[in-house]
Order: structure tokens, then C-alpha cells, then sequence
């Protein structure tokens, strides 16, 4: 098969992290005999040093052209203060409304080997295995009117959130989709006790569910949810959320995961004639400057997110397979960055990378 995958490292630890991934990824094309074809682009911050946009036209001429992107991390300390117009983030919301990746999936799952990682006792985090299926392209993160206006005491932040049907529908779709391929069950988060756009979530959570009366369907509000999430997280198996609850819950999902370093995402859109998703990869992690250059960061989440390339958008299941199986048995080794505070020496970036390659 031809491989043809765009790599954007982007900013901080995202340059570190991609550099493992990719040479996973050939491993992986050499030993299946796949053609792979890397190209690198521009994202975020460093985008905007070298070209003065955080998404250039350049860039997006090459996602264009790939079948599947892997991204590393947005977002440098300097911009701080910077109008959110002008921030490395802001490329990563256009690559992705670029390429129409509408489900951004976020699986959370436990190794044995993390279990002490985690803050929460064992018994608790022990067998998690879920996936939270957050809404990437509406909500908050792309209402309007939004901006600051005015001045002094009248001076007015805005941001507006904002559901059609159709965008709901789509993604709790893919969320009923996913859960009949697992345990059968999608909690769908809303605060629909206070908001209009959850009120129209929940009544096309409602419509659409007869179409998938194999799966059952629990609504649950996004303040329980948080608190499930550390009280009982082994009831999940699919959760499905707006953008905004999603971003959040997500990062709650790290603490099960023993550290945030180790979650993957992979964002999909609508499939392709061959039936595979153009899909946007990327760890759930973000740029970590304070650690950035020093061989700390953790390249699992990279990794995985290369393992659900290699599922989502190639079809090549047991490739993927093969991925995790090596993540699993390095971790199994003993061998852990610094972010899983091992009681040794933490393995480098590096270290870690090598290790997966030499166990496929
Ligand atoms: C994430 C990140 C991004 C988001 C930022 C960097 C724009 O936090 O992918 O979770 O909020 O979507
Ligand atoms: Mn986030």
C-alpha cells in the first residue's frame, strides 16, 4: 500500500515527539512492505516565525495532498498575550476545519505496568478502556459573534456557542458508530439542564437512537461526568460531547492514563470513496516548552496516534495491532519517560522510540 503521510511537528515537544512516531512508522512500512511517503509542512508558531501565519497556504496545499496527517503539538510561551487571532493555535482550529475532521477521538485506556502512575488506587483505574468522541469543528471553539469589544468596565469578552442538527448529528453518529464495534454503550454529555444547544443535542441524540437499538444510550450531565470520570470511569465504553466538554474531559482522562503524554487522538471527517477516513493525528498532549529539547517528552501518545492512522485511515488492522502490542510490551519492560515517575532512571524520548522499533 502507499503510505503517503504529511507530517507537521509543529512547536516545543511536538518536533521530538513526531521524530519517534515517523521512525515507527517505517518500521512498520518496511516489515509490511508498504511504500511510504513522508513530506513535513509548517503548523503554529514556528509557521509564524517562517512564514507570519500560523497556518500558511503551503501548508494547507500539502494536507490536501496526503492521506493522512500527523501532528506533533501548537503553541509557544511568547505568543501568550498574543490576540487569540494570532496564536499558534489558531492554525491547528484551521487545519482542522481544512480538512472537515468533524470526531476527534480520544481513547483512555490503563496499562498494567501504569497503574502506580496514576494518582487514583488501582482497583479504580485497572481495565478503563474508553473512548471519548468530542465534537471538533462547532461550539465555541468556532461561534460567532466572538471578540472583545468596548472599553473600561464595559469592556466585553464574547464567544457564542453555537449546534445545528446536522453537526450534531454526524458526530453522535460516529459515537453510535463506535460503540457497537466495542461494549455497546454511548453516554452522551450535555448540560442540557441550562443550555439551549444541549437541549437540541439531546433531542437529536434521542431521534437518531432508534437507528442503533442495539447500543444503550445513557445521557449524563457534563458536571457528573466529570466526576464519574474519577468515581467510576469503568462504567464508559463510548462517550460522545460538544467541543468544548470535550477539550476538558479529555484532559481529565489523563489522570486514568497515568500521564497526559500517553494519549493519542485521531480526528476523522467524512470517509473516501475507498472507505477509509483522510484523518488528522495527534496526541492529546500539548507543547510543553518548559520540557521541550531535553529528550523528556513522552512520544506514546505520538505513537498511538500513528497506530490509529495506521487503522483509521489505511485499514491496516493488524499493523495497528502490532503497534500497540510493542507500546504494551515496552511498557511492560519497565522502561517509562519521566512524566510516569518511575522509581529508576526515566528512558529518554529516544529510548523510548528505539524500544517500540525494536519490539515490532
Ligand atoms: C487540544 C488542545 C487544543 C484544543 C488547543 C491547542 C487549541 O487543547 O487538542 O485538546 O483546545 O483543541
Ligand atoms: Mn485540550
Amino acid at each position: 500500500m502507499n503510505l503517503n503521510v504529511l507530517v507537521l511537528p509543529g512547536d516545543g515537544i511536538g518536533t521530538e515527539v513526531t521524530r519517534e512516531a515517523v521512525k515507527v512508522l517505517r518500521v512498520v512500512a518496511e516489515k509490511w512492505g508498504h511504500q511510504l511517503t513522508i513530506r513535513e509542512g509548517l503548523l503554529g508558531g514556528i509557521a509564524i516565525h517562517k512564514t507570519g501565519t500560523p497556518f500558511p497556504a503551503e501548508t494547507e496545499k500539502l494536507v490536501m495532498d496526503a492521506d493522512a496527517v500527523l501532528m506533533g503539538a501548537v503553541g509557544l510561551p511568547e505568543f501568550d498575550n498574543v490576540a487569540p487571532e494570532k496564536r499558534p493555535e489558531r492554525g491547528l482550529l484551521g487545519i482542522r476545519r481544512a480538512m472537515g475532521v468533524f470526531a476527534n477521538l480520544r481513547p483512555v485506556r490503563s496499562y498494567k505496568a501504569l497503574l502506580d502512575a496514576s494518582p487514583l488506587k488501582n482497583e479504580l483505574v485497572d481495565g478503563v478502556d474508553f473512548i471519548i468522541v468530542r465534537e471538533l469543528l462547532g461550539g465555541l471553539y468556532y461561534g460567532t459573534p466572538r471578540g472583545i469589544t468596548g472599553s473600561g468596565p464595559e469592556e466585553r469578552g464574547t464567544n457564542t456557542m453555537t449546534y445545528t442538527r446536522a453537526e450534531i448529528d454526524r458526530v453522535v453518529r460516529m459515537g453510535f458508530e463506535l460503540a457497537r464495534k466495542r461494549r455497546k454503550k454511548l453516554t452522551s454529555v450535555d448540560k442540557s439542564n441550562v443550555l439551549e444547544t444541549s437541549q437540541l443535542w439531546r433531542k437529536v441524540v434521542l431521534e437518531i437512537a432508534p437507528d442503533y437499538s442495539d447500543v444503550t444510550l445513557e445521557h449524563l450531565i457534563v458536571d457528573t461526568t466529570a466526576m464519574q470520570l474519577v468515581l467510576n470511569p469503568k462504567r464508559f465504553d463510548v462517550l460522545v460531547m460538544d467541543n468544548m466538554f470535550g477539550d476538558i474531559l479529555s484532559d481529565e482522562g489523563a489522570v486514568l492514563a497515568g500521564s497526559i503524554g500517553m494519549l493519542p487522538s485521531a480526528s476523522l471527517g467524512a470517509k473516501k470513496a475507498s472507505g477509509v477516513w483522510t484523518g488528522l493525528y495527534e496526541p492529546v498532549h500539548g507543547s510543553a516548552p518548559d520540557i521541550a529539547g531535553q529528550g523528556k517528552a513522552n512520544p506514546f501518545g505520538a505513537i498511538g496516534s500513528v497506530a490509529a492512522m495506521l487503522e483509521y485511515s489505511f485499514g491496516l488492522g493488524e499493523e495497528a495491532a502490532a503497534v500497540t502490542r510493542a507500546m504494551e510490551q515496552v511498557l511492560n519492560s519497565g522502561k517509562v519517560t519521566a512524566d510516569l515517575r518511575p522509581s529508576g532512571t526515566p528512558a529518554t524520548t529516544e529510548q523510548m522510540g528505539e524500544s517500540v522499533c525494536q519490539a515490532l
